[in-house]
């Protein structure tokens, strides 16, 4: 896997027995993926190479000729997690059908807002279907409630497609308004959430701060994002909250601090 990366892999490859390599994205603010780097760290013992794309927590969406090329060369199974794709505008899905040795990972968590329904879908070559039923859990079913929830949510496609531009649209428009606030950076997005750079050696100070405002944003303790914070796109009245407080709380952070 790259780093950083969404962390939940890492213990789940862990509990399942694998040795989780580390593949370091390039620096901020490109958090390029580097495919010599994956080629590189593969060897004969290698399972599977996992791509996040759009990357969480980073946000950035990596060039799809570096992925064809992983995939063109890696002698093993490609995943590409693709729980935030619906916000990027792009889809791999096709890479599925075009090559044998690709997953696609959907989730209805993020675009459809169904996370309590847990539900999800893989795109991949009918060959690998015996493995994944040797490889899932036992009880891995969708619940018949969930089922009935997606397919409603489905049904209106349309819907969906629509609150996905909407948050598209307020997510380059609170990005603007975090670039015009001094010292602070926001890294191009594909996702529903914004990674953002701030001019404090450590951002957990302001995750607290934003807090006791009712504000709940992430913190990574990756040492490339000590200094960032993670916000999720909501309506463009809770950012416009976040938007004064943050700058408030920035303006009086202690000097030491910067
Ligand atoms: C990259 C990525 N993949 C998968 C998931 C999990 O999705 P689900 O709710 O379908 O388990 C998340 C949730 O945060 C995520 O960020």
């Amino acid at each position: 896997i790259h780093e950083p990366t969404f962390g939940v892999y890492r213990s789940l490859f862990g509990l399942h027995g694998a040795k989780v390599v580390n593949v370091a994205l390039g620096p901020p603010p490109d958090f390029a993926l580097s495919v010599d780097g994956i080629l590189n760290a593969i060897n004969e013992r290698t399972k599977l190479v996992l791509l996040c794309n759009p990357n969480n927590p980073t946000g950035n969406l990596f060039p799809r000729d570096d992925i064809v090329e992983i995939i063109e060369t890696a002698p093993c199974l490609v995943a590409i997690d693709e729980a935030y794709a619906e916000f990027s505008r792009t889809s791999h899905t096709d890479l599925a059908l075009a090559y044998d040795n690709v997953i696609t990972l959907r989730t209805m968590s993020k675009f459809a807002g169904l996370a309590g329904f847990r539900v999800g879908y893989g795109v991949f070559p009918e060959s690998l279907m015996p493995w994944f039923r040797r490889a899932s859990p036992a009880f891995f079913n969708v619940s018949a409630p969930a089922a009935v929830v997606a397919i409603a949510s489905l049904a209106d496609l349309d819907h969906l497609k629509v609150n996905a531009e909407r948050i598209i649209v307020e997510r380059e428009r609170l990005s603007g308004q975090l670039n015009d606030t001094s010292g602070v950076l926001a890294f191009p997005s594909s996702t529903n959430f914004v990674l953002v750079s701030l001019p404090l050696k450590d951002a957990s100070t302001i995750v607290t701060a934003l807090a006791r405002h009712g504000l709940l944003v992430r913190h990574f303790s990756h040492p490339d994002l000590a200094n960032c914070i993670r916000i999720s796109i909501g309506l463009p009245e809770h950012h416009d909250r976040l938007l004064d407080v943050l700058r408030q709380t920035l303006e009086s952070a202690p000097e030491d601090q910067t």
